[in-house]
């Protein structure tokens, strides 16, 4: 069997370009005792996969160059080792971008093992039952404190997070603001998924757009990109107003210095609270959140868009646009079959 890799070349200075990493063709590598062969069949780009290209984000540690860039993905089990991953178990993990990566199910490529949802495509497992379901799910249920009737402000309301976050809110009784970075993605928030209102933060003035919409100011502010979104929303907090940290995307190219925000001080004058959380603390819960997201996403009253490039080569140009926002839902990349099967 004949692997694919897209291999870290070189680190990137500001903007990601396709000259930072290089297609590499091998034979599939041989699983030894107690490994298995999985063969990816999806991969999702998110902005914070840029982190790992240089600073390593949380890590500290950075892809080595040469090696295949980090990325979680679904793919299946084609030949196995191990009594626990027999063939054709699907699994999820950081499977990086290969088409065919050797895991024990442990330190070497981490993955676990999954099962379709009733009436599903396997691949929502990597994102609206995946990450961005389970982020948006603990996000409002730990942080958010949402009361009937709070106004409620999402940056990155088209994203992968946001979108969800957004009818899990209006589920809540909050009434959902939305910022995204062109008219397309704003009438899909306010036509499809039920925003009050939208925010096209690339071209709208965006602090008077906000004051508009939000007139008792926000009560909740739920932050995925950071920079002078974080700013304009904390201008406009209302009294004892909840902002939570998700999420910094507009900040993840600038390597050397970070946009801090000017209007903290309004947490003081509104005795209001800023949390940060990450979802990872939450891994003994997932289930609870995929349990209560899959009837909801089955049942279409919660919606996703997926953008699917096809081919593994196809990756570098997936995490630039996630980064320039050219995507319109989900960014996947489809590497092979093996999960439509
Ligand atoms: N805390 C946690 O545990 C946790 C877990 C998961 C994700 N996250 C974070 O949550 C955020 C959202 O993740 P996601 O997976 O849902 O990604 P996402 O929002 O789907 O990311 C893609 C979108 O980011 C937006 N974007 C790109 N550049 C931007 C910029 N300069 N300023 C503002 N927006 C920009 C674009 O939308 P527009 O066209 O609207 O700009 C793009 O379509 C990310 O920052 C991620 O790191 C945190």
């Amino acid at each position: 069997m004949k692997n694919t890799r897209v291999l870290v070349a070189s680190r990137p200075e500001g903007m990601v370009t396709g000259q930072n990493f290089r297609v590499e063709h091998s034979e599939a590598p041989v699983p030894a005792d107690r490994e298995f062969l999985i063969e990816v069949a999806y991969l999702i780009v998110t902005p914070p996969l840029r982190m790992w290209l240089t600073s390593g984000g949380l890590s500290g540690k950075p892809v080595p160059l040469g090696a295949p860039m980090r990325c979680a993905g679904l793919g299946r089990v084609v030949e196995s080792r191990h009594p626990d991953f027999p063939v054709g178990q699907l699994v999820t993990g950081d499977m990086g971008w290969q088409r065919y990566v050797v895991s024990d199910g442990a330190a070497k490529a981490p993955v676990a093992k999954v099962t379709a949802r009733e009436g599903l495509p396997a691949r929502t497992l990597l994102h609206v039952l995946g990450s961005g379901g389970r982020t948006a799910y603990f996000g409002l249920t730990e942080y958010c404190k949402p009361r009937l009737g709070d106004t409620m402000v999402i940056s990155g309301a088209a994203g992968n997070v946001g979108s969800i976050l957004v009818q899990l809110a209006r589920m809540q009784g909050c009434r959902v603001i939305g910022i995204a970075g062109s008219d397309r993605k704003c009438n899909w928030l306010t036509k499809e998924l039920g925003c009050a209102g939208a925010v096209n933060y690339r071209n709208d003035d965006l602090p008077m757009r906000l004051r508009q919409l939000c007139p008792d100011g926000i009560d909740i502010f739920f932050d995925n990109v950071g920079g002078e979104t974080l700013d304009a929303a904390l201008g406009l907090i209302a009294p004892r107003a909840r902002v939570v940290l998700c999420g910094a995307t507009s900040q993840y190219n600038n390597d050397a210095e970070w946009y801090g925000p000017h209007n903290y001080f309004n947490l003081v004058y509104k005795q209001a609270e800023m949390h940060g959380f990450y979802i990872a603390n939450f891994a003994a819960r997932f289930d609870e959140a995929v349990n209560r997201l899959a009837p909801l996403v089955a049942d279409g009253r919660i919606k996703y868009a997926e953008d699917v490039l096809d081919g593994l080569e196809q990756a570098p140009q997936a995490l630039i646009r996630t980064l320039t926002g050219e995507n319109f839902g989900v960014q996947l990349v489809k590497v092979s079959d093996a999960a439509d099967k």
